[in-house]
């Protein structure tokens, strides 16, 4: 009979359906059963050579069970689409609270960072950053400064020529002069920057950093610039450290003399760092020189300054306690992490 086969079909069919673990099983569990090669195609056959009389009934029944299957199909497709999703999003899954990847964080370089704070701290008495190129002119780096040709600091030993007329810069001061002929007075200026000396050893690098101060008005005196040199101090390292000026010699200041702070380390009982004299020298100053202001066309009748000059790396390793400059330009990463505050 006609009908039992349909119902055996629609059994088969279905139970093919549910043994579908996907998408893809499903389908293909359709085309087995409902296809042009499928059963239901070779019923139809015998459906057709019915006698007319049996064929309304027959049809009908045909189409409810076809109507069924479909149903039962789009539920099992449905149902097998959202497992498909539940696996993608258990594999896919994001755990929010884990912890992210972590970028190496950069930092800024001890060097710019003791310059950043000098200038920061000189910048609150007026004083503002100038710069000058690294090739200097020989006038600009030494003639003008008042560093006649015979000097042993022009001596090829402690300079790096490029020609005849320009050499690297061995100090920061040629940018008085620049600064002094381009800018009329008052003067407040600070330069920082690269200077290279041709020497190399534990304490000495042939390309360091340096601070230039230049003060020009109407009458200054060393006082003034004792009082800004033991603000600077104080600003840097800590309030309790006391300043000592020591005479010295530079051409370009007159009275010269280099600056000593008390050691911020020890504190003045003394250390390592200041051998055991409790006092560390931190750069060079004076009045400037009545000839350089000539130089520079200004009158030293009207005119008086003053400049002091500090190394930058010298200034790192008494604040951090580090004791080896050329830590300072070997970027390795170990040594400049700690600086990461
Ligand atoms: N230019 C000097 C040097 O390189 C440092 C210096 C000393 C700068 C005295 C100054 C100063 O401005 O007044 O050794």
């Amino acid at each position: 009979m006609l009908k039992d086969k349909i119902e055996i079909a629609e059994k088969e069919a279905l139970t093919a359906f549910k043994a579908a673990q996907n998408g893809k099983e499903l389908y293909e569990a359709k085309v087995k059963h409902l296809g042009k090669q499928g059963a239901f195609s070779l019923l139809m056959r015998e459906f057709g050579k019915l006698p007319p009389a049996d064929k309304p009934a027959m049809g009908q029944l045909i189409n409810e069970v076809k109507t069924r299957l479909e149903e039962n199909y789009a539920q099992l497709e449905k149902e097998l689409k959202l497992k498909a999703y539940d696996e993608i999003i258990k594999k896919e899954q994001l755990d929010l609270t884990l912890p992210g990847t972590k970028s190496a964080d950069g930092a800024r370089h001890p060097v710019s960072m003791v310059i950043n704070e000098i200038v920061s701290i000189l910048s609150r008495i007026g004083y503002s950053v100038r710069q000058g190129p690294l090739i200097e002119t020989d006038r600009n780096n030494f003639t003008a400064l008042n560093i006649p040709e015979d000097h042993p600091a022009r001596d090829l030993q402690d300079t790096f020529y490029i020609d005849e007329g320009h050499v690297l810069r061995t100090h920061t001061s040629p940018v008085q002069i620049r600064t002094m002929e381009s800018e009329a007075p008052p003067i407040r200026v600070l330069a920082p920057g690269s200077v290279f000396r041709c020497d190399s050893d534990i304490s000495h690098s042939p390309n360091f950093h340096q601070i230039e101060g230049l003060l020009v008005d109407r009458k200054v005196s060393m006082a003034d610039l004792k009082g800004t040199l033991t603000y600077f101090v104080q600003e840097f390292f800590s309030k309790d450290i006391k300043t000592r000026f020591r005479p010295s010699y530079f051409q370009f200041t007159e009275p010269s003399a280099e600056v000593d702070c008390s050691c911020p380390i020890c504190k003045g009982k003394g250390c390592r760092m200041c051998k055991n004299s409790g006092w560390i020298e931190i750069g060079g100053c004076g009045l400037v020189n009545p000839k350089v202001l000539e130089h520079c066309k200004l009158d030293p009748e009207k005119w008086q300054g003053f400049a002091f000059g500090f190394g930058v790396e010298r200034m790192a390793i008494i604040k951090y306690g580090v004791d080896e400059i050329k830590l300072f330009s070997e970027n390795d990463v170990r040594f400049l992490k700690q600086f990461q505050f």
